[in-house]
């Protein structure tokens, strides 16, 4: 996390004692874990919000920073000047997005829980990007017939588990609408995994070339038998071991993506898929590549060039 943003939500969570942040924690990670549509907002108090912003805003962050990175690295063209985040809660995607693309002018934030635009609006409020302090904040509900304004990106994070499944198509559809990139996370489990592949699909007929972290548009050579995700190491603050009552210094928040454009662009050669597994003299990788197929790679000392990225290479990164 960025010591800017480590530092906003130090300050705005100051005045919340753990004791009684622990049972709201305790409380939305139970719902988040069984997951489901919503059929109210679940952030709806100070508490809630208070909570969110000290356990979970730090890993959705982390999951967006990597999940944009990616992004960014496989598609230098893109430059976005103005950003769109549906359901963007406390605002996790534009603290990610303008460490990103720091030439965003304008960033605007559609959420349906009050108490997450207030402290959102407020974590942002002493930024020094001048977008981040001038982000728009809306009172947004997700609907059949919710028109999105325009924006170069569109970010929609830890939403669509939350949607009633008829809506998720026509929000996707929506979004692919209103914007030339498109940038869907879910938490990184088989149910997450099969909505972003459901966006995928949608994306993909509608036209679009998919950025990262599919190296090619043909069909998800996991989809049935395994599930494409992946990881982000979380630093934990002392106010998030304190209230998860955890004693690790970090976490790993696992989270599945998809981000596409109108713009079609090249692809990464392949996308790495597991940790990489390191023995003396070789590096084993698990590969999702540019032909539509997931294949394992053993790389040898024989090939010293290629010996050494694999040295380096982590899950997650397109390869070589
Ligand atoms: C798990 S939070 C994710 C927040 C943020 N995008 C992030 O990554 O940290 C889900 C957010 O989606 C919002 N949301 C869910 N359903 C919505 C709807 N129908 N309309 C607008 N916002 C919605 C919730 O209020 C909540 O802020």
């Amino acid at each position: 996390m960025s010591e800017e943003l480590r530092r906003a939500l130090q300050d705005e969570l100051t005045g919340w004692k753990p004791a009684a942040l622990a049972p709201v924690v305790e409380r939305l990670s139970t719902r988040y874990r069984e997951g489901g549509a919503a059929s109210e907002p679940i952030l709806r108090t100070p508490a809630d919000v208070g909570a969110y912003a000290a356990y979970r805003m730090p890993a959705t962050y982390a999951a967006l920073r990597r999940v944009l990175g990616e992004a960014a690295a496989q598609r230098p063209d893109l430059a976005p000047r103005t950003l769109l985040d549906v359901g963007g809660g406390t605002g996790a995607a534009l603290w990610a997005a303008v460490e990103t693309w720091p030439g965003l002018t304008s960033l605007t934030v559609l959420e349906q829980a009050e108490q997450a635009r207030v402290l959102g609006a407020r974590l942002v409020a002493g930024a020094a990007h001048p977008a981040l302090r001038s982000a728009r904040w809306v009172r947004g509900v997700l609907g059949p017939a919710t028109t999105l304004p325009a924006a170069d990106v569109a970010t929609l994070s830890y939403v669509l588990g939350e949607l009633p499944e008829p809506l998720r198509d026509e929000v996707v559809d929506e979004l692919g609408r209103a914007a030339d990139t498109v940038v869907v996370v879910e938490p990184g489990t088989p149910a997450g995994y099969r909505r972003v592949l459901a966006a995928r699909d949608r994306l993909i007929a509608s036209g679009r070339s998919v950025a990262a972290p599919c190296p090619h548009e043909a069909a998800c050579p996991l989809a049935g038998a395994d599930w494409c995700h992946f990881s982000a190491r979380v630093a934990r603050t002392a106010l998030h071991r304190q209230v998860k009552s955890a004693t690790l210094g970090h976490e790993d928040e696992k989270f599945a993506y998809v981000v596409a454009t109108r713009v079609p662009g090249p692809h990464a050669a392949n996308r790495v898929l597991r940790h990489p597994v390191r023995r003396k003299g070789m590096a084993r990788l698990r590969l999702c590549a540019g032909d539509g197929t997931a294949v394992d790679r053993v790389v040898s000392k024989r090939d010293p060039d290629a010996y050494r990225a694999a040295r380096d290479v982590e899950w997650g990164d397109p390869w070589p």
